[in-house]
Formats: C-alpha cells, sequence, structure tokens
C-alpha cells in the first residue's frame, strides 16, 4: 500500500569505510548519517567533489552496504536482505539514472529500456509495449531502433530516463542526470524527471552539482565531508508533495535546519 507522506528510507547511523586498514589507505566516506526521505518527496544531495555524495546515494539505493548502521526501506531493516531480494526489490521498486550505470552502447536503444522489464519477467509482447510507452515520454520514439551508440549526449540521457521508468517505480535515483549536458538539454531532462515527479508521484533522489536542477527540489541535503551540514525544506516551493511535516514537527525550516560545526 502507498502512502502519501509515508516515511520510505530511514537512514540510521551509516558509517562507510573504503578498504580494511588505515595504513592500507582506509578511508571514512560516510561519517554517520541520521536522516528521513518520506514517499513523494524530491530530494537534491548537494556538496562539494568527494564529500560521499555518491556513496551515501549508492547506500540508499542499496547497490553497497553501510560498514556500520542501516537504510530501512519502509519497516524493513535491509541490512537483512539476501543478495537475489536487494536484486528484484532494486528491480521492482528502484529506477537509476547513474553515468556509470551505462547502457549497451551496441544494442538498439528499445532493447535497452527493455532490459530492466526482460529482468523482471514480463512477457515479450508487454516489454515492447511499456518500453515504447517510456520512449514517448521522453520523447525518442523515433530513435527506439537506433543503436544506442549513435545517440546525443542528452539522447543518451533521455533514454536511461526511460529505462529508469519503464517499471514504474516508486523511487528514481539520479546521480548527476544533468551533468556533461547544456544548459537547454539540462533543463529538457530535468523537467521530465519532474514531471514524472508530479505525476506519478514519483520519489526523487537526486546528486547534482546544477543548481537549477537542485532549486527545483524542495529539499536540499548538504553533504560536506562525509556529515550532513545542512538540511532544509526550500521555501515557497510549488510542490510540497505532503502535507503532514507538522505533525511531525519538521515542517519549519529552521527546525529542519541542521548545521554542524566542523
Ligand atoms: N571504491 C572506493 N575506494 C576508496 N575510496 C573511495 C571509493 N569510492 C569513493 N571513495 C572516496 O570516498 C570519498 C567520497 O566519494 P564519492 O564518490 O561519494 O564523492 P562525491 O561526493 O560523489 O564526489 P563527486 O561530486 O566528485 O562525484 C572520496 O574521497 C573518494 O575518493
Ligand atoms: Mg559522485
Amino acid at each position: 500500500m502507498q502512502k502519501q507522506g509515508e516515511i520510505l528510507f530511514r537512514a540510521k547511523g551509516l558509517i562507510k569505510t573504503y578498504g580494511k586498514r588505515k595504513s592500507a589507505g582506509a578511508f571514512t566516506a560516510l561519517k554517520g548519517l541520521d536522516f528521513e526521505i518520506k514517499r513523494g518527496e524530491a530530494v537534491a544531495i548537494i556538496g562539494k567533489s568527494g564529500s560521499g555524495k555518491s556513496t551515501l546515494m549508492h547506500l540508499l539505493a542499496l547497490l553497497d552496504k553501510p560498514t556500520k548502521g542501516k537504510v530501512l526501506l519502509g519497516e524493513e531493516d535491509t541490512t537483512k536482505l539476501r543478495q537475489k531480494e536487494l536484486n528484484a526489490l532494486r528491480n521492482q521498486r528502484f529506477g537509476f539514472i547513474f553515468q556509470s550505470f551505462f547502457m549497451n552502447a551496441n544494442d538498439t536503444v528499445l532493447n535497452n529500456v527493455m532490459l530492466p522489464l526482460k529482468i523482471a519477467g514480463v512477457k515479450p509482447k508487454e516489454r515492447r509495449e511499456r518500453a515504447l510507452e517510456a520512449l514517448k515520454a521522453v520523447e525518442l520514439t523515433d530513435k527506439a531502433n537506433n543503436k544506442a551508440s549513435d545517440l546525443s549526449g542528452g539522447q543518451k540521457q533521455r533514454v536511461c530516463i526511460a529505462r529508469a521508468i519503464v517499471n514504474e517505480p516508486e523511487v528514481i535515483f539520479a546521480d548527476e542526470p544533468t551533468g556533461n549536458l547544456d544548459s537547454a538539454t539540462g533543463m529538457r531532462i530535468t523537467n521530465i524527471l519532474f514531471s514524472l515527479h508530479r505525476n506519478r508521484n514519483i520519489t526523487l533522489i537526486v546528486v547534482t552539482h546544477d543548481a537549477d536542477l537542485a532549486n527545483k527540489c524542495h529539499r536540499q541535503i548538504r553533504i560536506a565531508d562525509g556529515k550532513i551540514v545542512k538540511d532544509v525544506l526550500m521555501p515557497n516551493h510549488e510542490h510540497v508533495p505532503y502535507h503532514d511535516y507538522d505533525v511531525d514537527g519538521i515542517a519549519d525550516e529552521t527546525e529542519r535546519f541542521v548545521e554542524v560545526e566542523e
């Protein structure tokens, strides 16, 4: 059952250390993060290069495991899930727009978009119909049968979006979805993401250096040196997707604002 405003992610004491021994260059990229994300939120994760944004995104998206702490999805402690269960959960509930999750360049655009449905065991005819529908949403119907490698950068990003939405996910994770694009194309990608967010109530979690994109999100979490240094609701936002922040006592920007001494 989906309920607007319900808590979707709870991060508890998240710590991520890469490598085992300090002498061998072990590095703690996340230093104990606690926060919640509700269904229907659009959250920008911002901060300098190397601050830990992608690391955090990978933990939330259940692509990597924390060294300490946990991520709850709804009531479920995801650290208890087996790899197979994690894979199925990601396939069914999440969509990814990650630069490292790139497409199969030699395959057609349509096959790339159909892939998550194939993994989910959807029958070929339905796969095709749904993939074409997703391509229509990003205005790339005419490129369905082209090789993925033949597309422009912005078109490739749109194929990634089509692939991310084809399973009708609850959450879209996007890591720099407008990176390397000119501002007009970036704006177009941003608009597609936000129309999906509004019209299909998809929770958006976006890592970005793009101020336009970050400012369209109603919440911004700033990471510095592996810690949350700011967590703000943007005032007067056009789309606040739920209305029960007051109930939780975190509606007020000042209450929500966390400034950590460094
Ligand atoms: N696999 C890894 N092994 C060791 N250190 C890593 C690994 N992945 C990331 N790091 C380190 O963890 C820190 C955080 O990296 P992360 O990729 O999360 O940064 P980021 O905020 O996404 O940066 P950017 O904006 O450049 O993408 C960096 O100092 C990075 O060097
Ligand atoms: Mg990154």
